[in-house]
């Protein structure tokens, strides 16, 4: 054993963790990858103009997405905390910089506010898909069908109750047995899965359209409000700017090789995302769809794509299987940021902190789940409670979220201390990519952010 392997152990008998850097991989990529692929990405593609808005996207993961994600873990390797005590341990002094994870605490009381909702959703779509009833090629049946899904508040409500006591239950388990397990398990189906769809859907007769919409960009359509969300759908993606890449470093291995790590994580991501696209948009034009239908858009053509093709059913059901458990890992990264906090901080045990934010959630979830229905008319600043959250965390709170962490990490604590933790103390000869993560963080990565994001709210 090394002496590094020596010392993961002795860490590990401490305080839960990854166990190889396996592990630390998929368990990492199993947050990244959830609704904000098979979901969010094609919606706000469609809705947003299609390729112009993937370049943007593009960009927004390589000059603020993966340099934030890489200083996020380093925080949590070095100080194996939870997002708030973090900066408590990195500097005492100055108590401003846990601001940053108790946004991120609050980001993901949001974010769950409306992701369990539409996790839910999803879980319906097993047994819908199980049953039958989702077999049409109808555009206008599809949209009644899913409409009414949405709309009953008794469903909507159960399904999003049934998901958070599921997830619940599993981070109970812990780190290592809960959250890992489930991880490793799942990618390669999901990836497999997604390939067959992409190849069935590129056999259909609207497949050229779809393309050219994903790939050929259209630049008119790319307005401040766009970047902004383009931005925030970058965050929102990599698990960034609240505090989950935060909390899962603080379970890394010290001899992870943390650039690469992210590095490996964005491109699967990116990859799963591209597959969703690939797979929803020739569906979009070959059945007739808007690519602006929004929310609803996978729930529609996913069905179309399978219904049309032999044994259809058979794989609609494991695509939404599929659909489910990847949103249960990206879930449970979201819990664990106020459980590991509660625990750490107030000593509960995981249970009772798991518990109460489940109970929390199920409490400010609630009119986000209603809004397709019962609590339409609630709004706040125009929007439905479901927009509302959703908005306010991915294009408010985690870009500001980013924008505090690459100041902390750029300008408080400082180039030697970055280069020795990226570099595991100089066992790595990494020091090009330490200075350009470096740099990006210190200057472009926050200087880009406050632009758009004063842009994006039209403060300019
Ligand atoms: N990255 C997840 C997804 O794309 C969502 C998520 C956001 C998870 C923030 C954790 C934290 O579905």
């Amino acid at each position: 054993m090394t002496p590094i392997e020596i010392k993961n152990k002795t860490n590990m008998t401490q305080r839960d963790g990854f166990t190889s850097t396996f592990g630390v991989l998929v368990a990492t990529l199993g947050s990244a990858v959830g609704l904000g692929n098979i979901w969010k990405f094609p919606y706000l593609t469609g809705t947003n103009g299609g390729a112009g808005f993937l370049l943007v996207y593009l960009l927004a993961t390589l000059l603020l997405g993966l340099p934030v994600m890489i200083g996020e873990t380093m925080l949590g390797r070095a100080t194996r905390a939870n997002a708030v005590s973090i900066f408590e341990k990195l500097r005492p002094a100055q108590p401003f910089w846990k601001i940053i994870g108790y946004t991120g605490m609050l980001a993901a009381m949001l974010i769950l506010g409306f992701y369990t909702e539409v996790a839910g959703w999803v879980f319906a779509y097993i047994f819908k898909a199980l049953s039958g009833s989702l077999l049409h090629g109808d555009a206008s049946a599809a949209q009644a069908q899913f409409k009414a899904t949405i709309a009953n508040p008794l469903s909507a409500l159960a399904w999003q109750w049934a998901v958070l006591l599921l997830t619940g239950g599993i981070i109970m388990l812990g780190v290592s047995k809960g959250i890992e397990a489930v991880a490793k398990r799942l990618m390669p189906v999901l990836f497999l899965l997604l390939v067959v769809l992409c190849i069935r859907s590129l056999t259909l007769s609207g497949a050229g359209a779809g393309l050219k919409f994903l790939f050929a960009p259209d630049f008119s359509k790319v307005s401040a409000g766009v970047i902004l969300t383009a931005v925030g759908l970058a965050f929102f993606k990599l698990s960034i700017g609240m505090g989950t890449m935060l909390t899962y470093g603080s379970y890394f291995r010290d001899d992870q090789n943390i650039p690469v790590t992210a590095g490996r994580v964005m491109l699967a991501d990116l990859s799963i995302s591209l597959l969703a696209g690939i797979a929803i948009f020739p569906a979009v034009f070959t059945f007739h769809f808007a690519p602006t239908d929004g929310p609803a858009l996978v729930f529609l053509t996913i069905p179309a794509v399978f219904a049309s093709m032999p044994g259809g059913q058979i794989f609609m059901v494991l695509f939404f299987v599929l659909t489910a458990l990847a949103s249960i890992g990206a879930i449970l990264s979201l819990l664990e940021v106020p459980v590991a906090a509660l625990t750490e901080r107030l000593h509960w045990s995981r249970r009772k902190a798991t518990a109460l934010t489940v109970l929390l959630i199920a409490i400010l979830g609630a009119p986000a789940a209603l809004s397709n229905g019962a609590a339409a008319h609630w709004t706040i600043f125009g929007l439905t409670f479901f927009d509302f959250y959703d908005f306010v965390s991915s294009n408010l709170l985690l870009p500001v979220g980013g924008l505090l962490l690459c100041v902390f990490v750029g300008w408080i604590i400082g180039r030697d201390w970055v280069q020795s933790q990226l570099s595991n103390r100089g066992l790595l000869a990494n020091q090009a990519v330490v200075t350009g993560v470096f740099m990006l963080l210190r200057y472009v990565s926050p200087v880009l952010i406050v632009i758009v994001l004063l842009r994006g709210l039209k403060v300019f």
